[in-house]
């Protein structure tokens, strides 16, 4: 008797800086592994302090950023396994490369964090906001580069309005 594989899922959470993709994360992580789901987990600092390590902000190198993202979590999904992406990804064409990625092998569920600017800069966890205003960081995203919202997107939340268990619920129901 053969066993079927299970289906292979991308979840690939995108937003401004602060607007709860990490904490969404951790929470949905957390939640699939004491189901006994392990997940791989793709977050945007961590992939730039390994994977990305050499590349800087510039459009190309978040293109690319993105890219590898999207090419890992394939294979990921392509054994059947879970990938959990936590990443700005300003650029919609970049976004849609890494939905064409994973697409060949499984599922991409597309998690666009639309909390306001306002809202993130008043959370201004790292303090980078802050930081961007004073010119410190010349470009950053929101502040003085884009981010172009997603033009479809399997669930669109705003964490402002949305309690963390509830984020975590819907995206639940969209990857079973
Ligand atoms: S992405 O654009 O390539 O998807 P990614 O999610 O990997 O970005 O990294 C974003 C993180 O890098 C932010 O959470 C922030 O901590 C940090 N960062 C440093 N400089 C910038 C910048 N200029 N713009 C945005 N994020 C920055």
């Amino acid at each position: 008797m053969s066993e079927k594989r299970p289906d292979g899922v991308t979840v690939f959470l995108t937003g401004l800086s602060g607007a709860g993709k990490s904490t969404i994360t951790d929470a949905l992580v957390a939640q699939l592994e004491a189901e006994g789901r392990p997940v791989t987990v793709l977050d945007g600092d961590v992939v730039r302090t390994h994977l990305s390590s050499e590349l800087s902000f510039s459009k190309a190198d978040r293109d690319l950023n993105i890219r590898r993202i999207g090419w890992v979590a394939g294979e990921v999904v392509k054994h059947g396994g879970i990938a959990v992406v936590a990443a700005i990804a300003p650029y919609e064409a970049a976004r849609e490369e890494a939905r064409k990625l994973v697409e060949e092998h499984g599922r991409f569920v597309l998690v666009h964090l639309s909390t306001p600017l306002e809202v993130c800069e008043g959370r201004d966890v790292k303090g980078l906001y802050a930081k961007a205003r004073a010119g410190e960081i010349p470009v950053f995203t929101g502040v003085s580069d884009p981010y172009e919202p997603p033009a479809r997107a399997e669930l669109v939340i705003d964490t402002a309005g949305t309690p963390l268990a509830e984020s975590v619920s819907l995206i639940r129901a969209e990857i079973g």
